[in-house]
């Protein structure tokens, strides 16, 4: 019996370290995406056609936070809105082969009015990540924008599906793509995640 009991505890307290989650996915918000796109830093309530929250829990190295992820696409173009809690970087990789490794990844910051939104490559399990041009490819993010305050950071953006760069995974309309993501609480890129930081899928129109 106190065996029993002991365990129970045990359970109750990984469960509440955040150490044990429930893995649910994320709900998809699905509308009408009427709106016109414009990169500047404001999602409108119709400028994504879908949308998900992405959220991280408290655990060792990492104070916990969420990411609000919206997209919408047509044959030619992604256009996507990255909304985190924090005031430092924030970045999604897609399609990692395992953990960071070969994603193509998207780090970004706003400094008052001016977002700076890189368009990378991670070549190892935990990085280096570098930027696409460094490794003979282009940056590809066509436009973008950023805003900032009262803890979170709003980075918009357009590429194309397909880039035509080895650096960038390319898309194709109705595909469900792999994401990684990760927040720090730093604008300096070279500093680690210490937020969040998590994975998901992005299923295209
Ligand atoms: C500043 C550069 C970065 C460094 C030095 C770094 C380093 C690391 C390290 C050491 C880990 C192992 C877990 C841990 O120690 O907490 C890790 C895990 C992870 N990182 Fe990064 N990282 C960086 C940037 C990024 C970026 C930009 C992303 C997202 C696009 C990202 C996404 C992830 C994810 C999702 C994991 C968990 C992988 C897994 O366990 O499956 N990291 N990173």
């Amino acid at each position: 019996m106190k065996q029993i009991l002991v365990a129970l505890l045990l359970g109750l307290l990984l469960f509440s370290s955040g150490c044990i989650q429930p893995k649910e996915a994320p709900v998809v918000a699905e509308k009408a995406a009427t709106e016109v796109w414009k990169a500047d830093g404001i999602v409108g309530a119709s400028e994504y056609s879908r949308s998900m929250l992405l959220q991280s829990p408290t655990r060792h190295g990492y104070s916990g936070g969420d990411m609000e992820v919206s997209w919408k696409n047509d044959q030619e173009y992604l256009y996507l809105a990255l909304n985190g809690s924090t005031e430092g970087w924030l970045a999604i990789g897609f399609e990692p082969l395992e953990w960071m490794k070969n994603a193509d990844i998207i780090l970004a910051s706003v400094n008052g009015s001016k977002a700076t939104v890189r368009d990378e490559y991670c070549t190892g399990n935990y990085g280096p990540h570098v930027d696409d041009t460094l490794l003979g490819g282009t940056n590809d993010i066509l436009e973008f924008g950023g805003s900032k305050g009262a803890g979170r950071t709003v980075i918009e953006l357009k590429r194309k599906l397909d880039t035509g760069d080895r650096s960038d995974k390319a898309f194709s309309p109705g595909q469900a793509i792999s994401i990684i993501w990760a927040l720090s609480d730093n604008p300096d890129i070279s500093l680690k995640h210490n937020v969040a930081y998590g994975e998901g899928i992005m299923t295209l129109s």
